[in-house]
């Protein structure tokens, strides 16, 4: 592991080895292989509790720990946002899933010290098109995003084109989160922002890791924060869907450590 010689608020980027690459194969395939499993479970009349419960088993049978737990006081193994609930969404066996919601699962096992951070928002039955086509939006906007990652571009490059699928679409993405760097650090340097200027921001090296992560509102990009601290909804109510991976850049592009090895997902 060395350093960029590009900070941020004064904090240097890690660059990652190959041996590093190697544990975050690993950790990101656990993160992709727990969301692949809970899948089938997504189902009208279970509870996010359930779901909460099942994902935590899964990670702690492959060898991982939920590095939610216990983070900044968070007590669950996944974050589970239901409709018009944007991120952060605590898991309760009193919030059952009914059809036509969109659902957001967000798993981070930590494996052998390194996190994989992932989360698809599921289609609970059949949805409406409105709610259908802003879960599509969100995850073509991740893809674009993702595909702008290689060595030379820049983060605002990665924003803007998240920014621009968003906007076509008739949504406004999330500012109030971003992505991360990670890797031993669950948080960690730069922030990955959704939105904002091409060209602009830290120039992308390779070994870098960092979450891309977008969240899309169908209205206003405002967002609150509920009083148990955690869950943040949409201001007006609206829909809002989110997609993240957790990525590398690579010498001539990037390397997504948490694709599903599904056909499907
Ligand atoms: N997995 C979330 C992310 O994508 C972080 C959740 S932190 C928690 O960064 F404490 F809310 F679980
Ligand atoms: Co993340
Ligand atoms: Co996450």
């Amino acid at each position: 592991m060395r350093h960029s010689t590009q900070t941020e608020h004064g904090k240097p980027i890690r660059l990652h080895d190959e041996a590093d690459f190697a544990a975050m194969r690993l950790a990101g395939k656990l993160a992709a292989q727990t969301l692949d499993y809970i899948t089938p479970f997504v189902k009208p009349g279970v509870s996010t509790g359930e779901l909460d419960r099942l994902c935590e088993e899964f990670m702690r049978a492959g060898g991982g720990i939920p590095a939610t737990i216990d983070y900044h006081g968070y007590k669950h193994a996944t974050c589970i946002s239901v409709n018009h609930v944007v991120t952060h969404g605590i898991p309760s066996f009193e919030k059952k899933l009914k059809v036509g919601d969109i659902v957001n699962i967000d798993v981070t096992p930590k494996l052998h010290g390194w996190h994989g951070d992932s989360s698809r928002t599921f289609k609970v039955g059949k949805v409406s098109i409105q709610a259908g086509r802003l879960v599509d939006v969100t995850y073509e906007s991740m893809m674009v995003g993702i595909n702008k990652v290689k060595p030379g571009a820049t983060l605002g490059d990665v924003g803007a084109a998240i920014e621009a699928v968003a906007r076509a679409a008739g949504y406004q993405s999330v500012r109030d989160f971003c992505g991360h760097g990670t890797g031993e650090v669950f948080h960690d340097t730069p922030q990955v922002i959704h939105y904002g200027k091409a060209g602009t921001g830290v120039v992308l090296e390779p070994g870098m890791f960092f979450t891309i992560e977008p969240m899309l509102n169908a209205g206003s990009f405002e967002v609150k924060v509920l009083g148990d601290g955690w869950t943040t909804v949409t201001k007006d109510h609206s829909l809002s869907a989110q997609f993240e991976h957790t990525l590398a850049v690579t010498q001539t592009g990037y390397e997504i450590f948490t694709l599903s090895e599904l056909p499907t997902a």
